[in-house]
This record gives structure tokens, sequence and C-alpha cells, in this order.
């Protein structure tokens, strides 16, 4: 995870590295930390906390230079202290490093350092970076030692890296993101686009492998061959204004209200590309659908349309599970891969298990630039815009609407999915101007809750498993999901008296889980109902407009609105859950 961020050019690059942090710090925000070059002299700040907190103890924006780089930082190797926070400087001082990954062999690398004389002050794998190039220097040009040091490493890392000597940015990317941004003023290198969306359009999408010298002119090559490689300039759809919380106070809120848009624009895709992704479908023999977090709850719920619409069998699996099913996979095998942000390392390495094998790749993804698309024999963008907030909101109904609309194309039935699905994008706007007043008064009346659980059947289920995931991420009130028929095979000996229970009952399912709510009630569960209609059983009703097919996208809605109130009721920052990451790029 981590975000990493370097910038050359005309202006004063603190001010700028400082803005980069704080749009990256969806990315991880453990510590922070900022070098600039001033009159050859490399200078570094850096402390833990998130970027607010840190700025206003070092003031980065006082450092002088036209050239930095900067890191926000979710910690994996090295606990969080102001030891470990990057940038990390080599033995002579004169190389900074910030880094976003794991260098799996660093243990090793510390010891051939080691042996040469070097001290490593961190516990981060990330020092020996800087030090493999002080090291190779003393033979080498700095390009020739810098792509020395990239081979050695093994593991994921996109890094950059500032010479003092000469003020070059060094960059580079293996199975993590990174890319530049061509600007009048100078030129950026990220994690993502975000640092650089109002200096320009322009973007260099870097792939793996690729390392970028960046001094008076711009080279990029090949790292492992030392070969030059053409790159085509990338021009962005998305503008600053999206990244914005513009009149709102926490983006999850803005996210959430964005939804009757983003679900019809996730849904009114190219129709060759739908009529392509139906046909690679129809022709595969074995279907898996994968993803973590959210995006596998995106993948069970349609696995249920897929029953239901087009008497299709699929497989979903957890992307991290994936290569328990290898010997399942063929050449006539095709992988749907889910992923926001299109980098989540357990994705991207079904994907290259699948692949392998000679198996087809669908990735259906919000990120333009990521590897997932790189990976992907067809991508399906999901095209609603950034989603900043660590949890995802939008990004989730627009999954479901993307492949609710590919089943019904299965099924011969493109249209009328489409439609199915910009009907429930309709109501949305209702149903979260209706029912935000009860949920803020239920958020207020649970929010000391111990446990709280979620109960659907059918495809009401994995909204269950979703709504559990978002009201436990964000209030960090222990929060479970379960099929209407399970929870009285053990969980129900936790339900006493006012124990909250949310139950989605939908038209087909009915009868069936208001009985299991029933049950819950009478060992004195207190009852919330996400239904179309009221019924007695329930304590608290929210109405929800029965939708087909198209329920989950309309029921999550309800419960992503109840998460945020309870993270506010507890004085929780919902954009930012402790020890969460936006995009894990770690396995
Ligand atoms: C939950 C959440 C995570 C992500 C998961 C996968 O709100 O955001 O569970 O869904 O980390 O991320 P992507 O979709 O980027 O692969």
């Amino acid at each position: 995870m981590c975000g990493i961020a370097g910038y050359l050019g005309k202006r004063k690059a603190s001010p700028i590295l400082l803005d980069a942090v704080r749009r990256l710090e969806y990315r991880g925000y453990d510590s922070v930390g900022i070098a600039t070059l001033h009159e050859q002299r490399l200078s570094v700040r850096k402390a833990v906390g998130n970027v607010e907190e840190v700025d206003k103890k070092l003031h980065f924006a006082e450092m002088p230079g036209n050239v930095g780089i900067a890191h926000t930082r979710w910690a994996t190797t090295g606990k969080v202290t102001d030891e470990n926070a990057h940038p990390h400087l080599s033995n002579n001082g004169k190389i900074a490093v910030v880094h976003n990954g794991i260098i799996e062999n660093y243990q090793e690398l510390k010891g051939f350092l080691q042996k040469n004389g070097y001290t490593l002050k961190s516990q981060t794998d990330t020092e020996v970076i800087p030090n493999l190039i002080e090291h190779h220097m003393k033979r080498k040009s700095l390009k020739q030692a810098f792509l020395e040091t990239l081979r050695q490493l093994e593991g994921t890392f996109s890094i950059v890296a500032l010479d003092e000597g000469s003020g070059t940015i060094l960059g580079a990317r293996h199975n993590s993101p990174l890319v530049l941004g061509l600007a009048r003023d100078g030129t950026y290198i990220a994690s993502d686009v975000s640092p650089f969306i109002e200096a320009t359009k322009k973007a260099v999408l870097l792939e793996d492998d690729e390392a970028v010298i960046l001094d008076n002119k711009l080279e990029i090559l090949n790292f492992r061959t030392g070969k030059p490689v053409r790159k085509k300039i990338f021009l962005m759809h998305w503008n600053y204004e999206q990244a914005k919380k513009g009149d709102y106070e926490h983006f999850m809120m803005k996210e959430i209200d964005e939804q009757g848009s983003t679900i019809k624009k996730a849904v009114q895709q190219d129709a060759k590309l739908m009529k392509k992704a139906v046909s690679m479908v129809k022709k595969a023999f074995g279907v898996f659908l994968v993803g973590c977090g959210t995006s596998y709850h995106a993948c069970v719920s349609a696995s249920y349309v897929f029953s239901h619409i087009a008497k299709k069998h699929v497989n979903v699996v957890l992307a991290s599970e994936f290569e328990n099913h290898r010997e399942f996979l063929t050449n006539k095998t095709l992988l749907i891969a889910l992923s926001q942000s299109g980098e989540t390392a357990d994705v991207l390495e079904a994907v290259r298990i699948a692949k392998d094998k000679g198996v087809k790749i669908i990735a259906i993804t919000n990120v333009v630039s990521s590897t997932l698309t790189q990976l992907a024999d067809e991508t399906i963008m999901m095209n609603c815009g950034p989603e900043i907030c660590v949890l995802s909101t939008k990004s989730y109904t627009a999954q479901l609407a993307i492949l609710t609309a590919l089943v019904y194309g299965l099924a011969g039935k493109l249209e009328a999915g489409k439609k199915l699905v910009l009907q429930a994008a309709a109501k949305v706007p209702d149903i979260i101007r209706d029912s935000t007043p009860k949920i803020k008064a239920l958020a207020s009346k649970i929010k000391d809750s111990r446990s709280i659980f979620l109960i659907g059947r059918d495809m009401a289920y994995p909204s269950a498993l979703e709504g559990a995931l978002k009201i436990k991420e964000v209030s960090y009130i222990h929060a479970e999901g379960f099929a209407g028929g399970e929870l009285k095979h053990g969980t129900i000996a936790l339900i006493e008296d006012n124990v909250p229970v949310i139950v989605l009952a939908t038209e087909h399912t009915k009868k069936e889980i208001l009985a299991n709510a029933m049950e819950v009630k009478a060992r004195g569960g207190y009852i919330i109902g996400i239904n179309s209609r009221q019924d007695d059983v329930y304590d608290y009703f929210i109405e929800v407009p029965e939708a087909g097919m198209a329920n989950p996208i309309l029921m999550i809605i309800p419960i992503q609105i109840l998460a945020y109130y309870l993270a506010i009721e507890r004085n929780l920052d919902p954009d930012k859950p402790r020890n969460l990451a936006k995009s894990v790029t770690v396995k």
C-alpha cells in the first residue's frame, strides 16, 4: 500500500508534494515524509501520524527546492515509528527513496550491505534500496546503479528515488502502480493520477519492469533488458472536482450520494464491449469470479443473478484463495476479476495464475491506469469517478450494475437488464432522502451495541455480508452477516435482549426470512427491517422499494448510510478507518 510521489519542475516542490500526499492518503496514513533538494543538499522531514498531524509539526511547505519526493505509509515491514517513516536515505545521505510494496529478499540484501560496511537504521525493507544504489554507484553511473539495484529486488515495488548529486528523480515499478504526469510546469510521478489531475490531463502509464530517469529530459526503459521503451500519452477524463469533498463533510457521504448517477454510468457501457464480454462468458467452459472484500461480495451477489436469469453456474472464489483452484483451469476457462482499484495484490496474483494456464480475463475496475487493466483481455470500466473514502460504496453498486446487465445479456436480454438497473438507479436519490432521518435516529439508538447481526436469504444474503463489512470497518462495532437459515446453527446463542438484527427482506424471500426474524425476536433481538413493506415483526422499519434482480443495488444503500452515521455517532472519521488502506497492494 502506501502512496508515493515525486516532482521536478519550475515550481516549488514541497507544497505540490504536500498536496500529493493529502490526495494519496487513502493508501495509508501511518506516517508521512517529504525530501526536497535545494542548493545541492537533500533535506528530509518525516514523522508518525496522518498528513495533517505531521504537517502541523514539520511544516512541509517551508522546505525549499524545485525537486522532491514524498510518501504516505501503510506499514508492512517495520512498526509505525518515525525511523521507519519514508523517505529513507543511503548511508552517505545522498540518495533518498520512497517505496510502495514489499521487498521479499530484503534480509538477504541487508546481509550483503552489512558485510560491505553499511549500517541500516530502520526496520524497513525499503532502506536496502538507497544503500544498494549508493553501493553500485562506486563502480557505475547513477542510471546503471539504479538498474542494477532494481534487478536485485524481489517482491512488489514502485519506487521513487532522488539523487543529491545530480537532482535526478528515478522511478520504477514491479507489480505496484506508478504513473507520470506531463505538465507545463514540470513532471509528476505518483502512485495514481490524483496528485496531478489539476496540473495536466497528460499521463504516461508505466508497466511492470519499466524505469524512469528524469532530469532535464525523460527517459523510460525496461530495467531488465536496459532497452528504451516508447510510451503513448494517455489523456485522462477524471477531473479534480470529482476528487474534492465539495459541501460534504466526508467523502463517504458524498460517494453514497453519488450513486444515483454512478449506477447509471456503470450500466451504460459500450454495446460492442458488452457483446464481446457476453460472448466470452458463453464460450467459456468454466467461469470464475474473483475479488476481495466488497468486490468479492459483488461476485457472490452476481452469482445469484447468473443462476436465476442465465441458468449458468459460476465459481465464486476469494482472490486470496484462488490458487487452490489452479488445477481446474484450462485455456477454455474465463476469469472475471473485480477490483475497484485494479491494484489489489491478491486479485492480480489470481489473474497471473489464470493467465499462466491460458485463461481469458475480463476485468471490472474503476481505475484506468491500473495494473489489472494491463493484464486483462477485456476491461469493463466502472466509470464511477475517483472513490476516495477507504470504504467501497459507489464502486460496489457499479459492480452490481455491470454484472446484472452482463448476465441479462447472457440470457439474450441485455436491454431489459439495463432498464432494470436504470429503474433502480432512479430510485436511489429518494431512498437516500427519505431514509436518512430515520437512519440517523437508528444510529444514535444502537451506537453502543456490542454486535450487530444482519440476515438475508437468496440475493439478500450477500447484501447482509456486505452490510456487515460496511458497519464493522467504519464503526468498529462487531457485525456479522448470515444467510437467514444459518443464524440458528450456532450464532443465535449470541442473541439476547436488544441485540440489533437487521433483516433484509424481499418479496421473493419474505415468508422465510420473516420466520427467521421471529426466531430472533423470540430471544430478545431488536429487529430492524429493510423491506418494501412494513411487518409486525419489525421494531424499526426502513423502506426500500422492491427491484427484483436489482434488489441488492438498493438494499445496501440504507446500510451504507447507517454505517456512516454509526461512525459519526462514535466520533470516528468515516473516510479513514484505523488499520485500513484503500488499495491493498500486498498479499
Ligand atoms: C471495503 C473495502 C475493501 C475492498 C477490498 C478490495 O469497504 O473497500 O474490502 O473492497 O480491499 O479492493 P478492490 O476492489 O480495490 O480490489
